[in-house]
C-alpha cells in the first residue's frame, strides 16, 4: 500500500525475498494500492504510473480494494500515523500483514519482529530485540542488543540505535542519526537526520543536532514534516488484533501455491538465524 518512494522500495524487498528461490517464490506480487490513483504526481512521486510501470508494477486501486483481495499486505507509507490508520483498516477487513526481511539484512538471535515489520537491505538487528507492528528498519541502519522498537516506529536509512535503547511507538529516528545506549525516544518523537541523541527524548518532541536538542519544527517555509511523520489519532490505535499473527518461520513457503486454509501455519518452516517473526 502506497506508491511513493517507500512503497516502491518495499517492492525491492519482496523481489529480493523471491529471488532466494526463483522456482518457488515466496510471494506473488499483485500490485499497489493507493487512495489517490488519479492524482497528479505528488512531491514524492507517489501515484506516478510511469514510475510503477518502470518497476513492472501497476496500481490496482484504492485501499478499499484490500477488503476484497485475497492477499497479504505491506504498508509502504513513511508516516507512522498513516501506517497506524491503514493497519487498523486492514485488520478490520481481516487481512494479514506480511513480515519481510531482506536476504542481505543481518538478524541475530532472539529477534522478534512484529506483524508487518520490514527489515531492509544491509540493516542489522543483533540480539534480544523486539519490534512492534509495522516497524520499518530501513536500508543500512543498525539496531543493537536489547532494543525495543514500538509499533509503527521507523529507523531511517543509516541510523544507529545502540544497545538497550527504547524507541517508542510511532517514533522516527532520522537518516544517519544515532541514539546512544539505553536512551529512550518517546512515543511520536522525531529525531532529525544526523542527530546524536544523548538524553532521553520526551514523547512527541522533535529534536535535531549534535547533541540532539528540541527544535521548533516546521519553521522553514511553514513545512510540518515532523508532524507528518509521527502524528496519529488515538482512535487509530484502537481495536488492533494481538501481535501473534505470524508463525516463527522464515522464509515462508510459496503462499500462492497453497490452498487458503493451509496458509496460516506452514508445516515445514525453515528457521533463519533463530530469528522469530511474531
Ligand atoms: C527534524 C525534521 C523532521 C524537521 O522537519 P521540519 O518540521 O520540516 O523542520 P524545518 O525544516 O522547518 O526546520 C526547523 C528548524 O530546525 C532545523 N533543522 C531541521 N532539521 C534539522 C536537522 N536534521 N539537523 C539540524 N537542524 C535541523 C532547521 O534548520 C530549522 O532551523 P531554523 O528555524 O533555525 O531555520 C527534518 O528536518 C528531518 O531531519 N527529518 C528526517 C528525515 C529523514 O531522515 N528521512 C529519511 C527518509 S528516507
Amino acid at each position: 500500500m502506497g506508491t511513493g518512494g517507500y512503497g516502491r522500495e518495499l517492492l525491492d524487498v519482496v523481489e529480493a525475498v523471491n529471488a532466494i528461490a526463483p522456482d518457488a517464490p515466496a510471494y506473488r506480487f499483485l500490485g499497489f494500492l493507493d487512495d489517490q490513483p488519479d492524482a497528479a504526481p505528488r512531491e514524492d512521486n507517489s501515484a506516478d504510473a510511469d514510475l510503477l510501470a518502470r518497476r513492472g508494477a501497476s496500481l490496482l486501486g484504492g485501499l478499499d480494494l484490500l477488503a476484497t483481495l485475497d492477499a497479504d499486505y505491506l504498508i509502504g507509507v513513511g508516516s507512522a500515523g498513516a501506517r497506524a490508520r491503514i493497519d487498523r483498516y486492514a485488520s478490520a477487513a481481516g487481512r494479514r500483514p506480511a513480515t519481510l526481511v531482506h536476504p542481505r539484512a543481518n538478524l541475530g538471535g532472539d529477534v522478534k519482529l512484529g506483524p508487518g515489520t520490514v527489515v531492509c537491505a544491509l540493516a542489522s538487528l543483533t540480539t534480544n530485540i523486539a519490534t512492534g507492528r509495522h516497524v520499518l528498519v530501513d536500508v543500512g541502519s543498525s539496531v543493537a542488543h536489547d532494543c525495543r522498537l514500538g509499533d509503527y516506529a521507523t529507523v531511517a536509512p543509516g541510523a544507529r540505535v545502540a544497545g538497550g535503547a527504547d524507541i517508542g511507538a510511532r517514533a522516527w529516528v532520522g537518516s544517519q542519526a544515532t541514539v546512544v545506549r539505553q536512551r529512550r525516544v518517546g512515543a511520536g518523537a522525531v529525531v532529525g537526520a544526523g542527530a546524536v541523541v544523548v538524553d532521553d527524548v520526551a514523547p512527541e518532541l522533535v529534536v535535531a543536532g549534535v547533541p540532539a536538542r528540541p527544535i521548533a519544527a516546521g519553521t522553514r517555509g511553514g513545512r510540518t514534516l515532523a508532524h507528518g511523520l509521527a502524528e496519529v489519532d488515538a482512535a487509530d490505535l484502537a481495536d488492533l488484533p494481538p501481535d501473534d499473527v505470524r508463525p516463527p518461520t522464515w522464509p515462508p513457503p510459496p503462499r500462492h501455491e497453497q490452498p487458503r486454509h493451509e496458509r496460516s501455519r506452514p508445516e515445514s518452516p525453515r528457521p533463519v538465524h533463530q530469528a522469530e517473526i511474531a
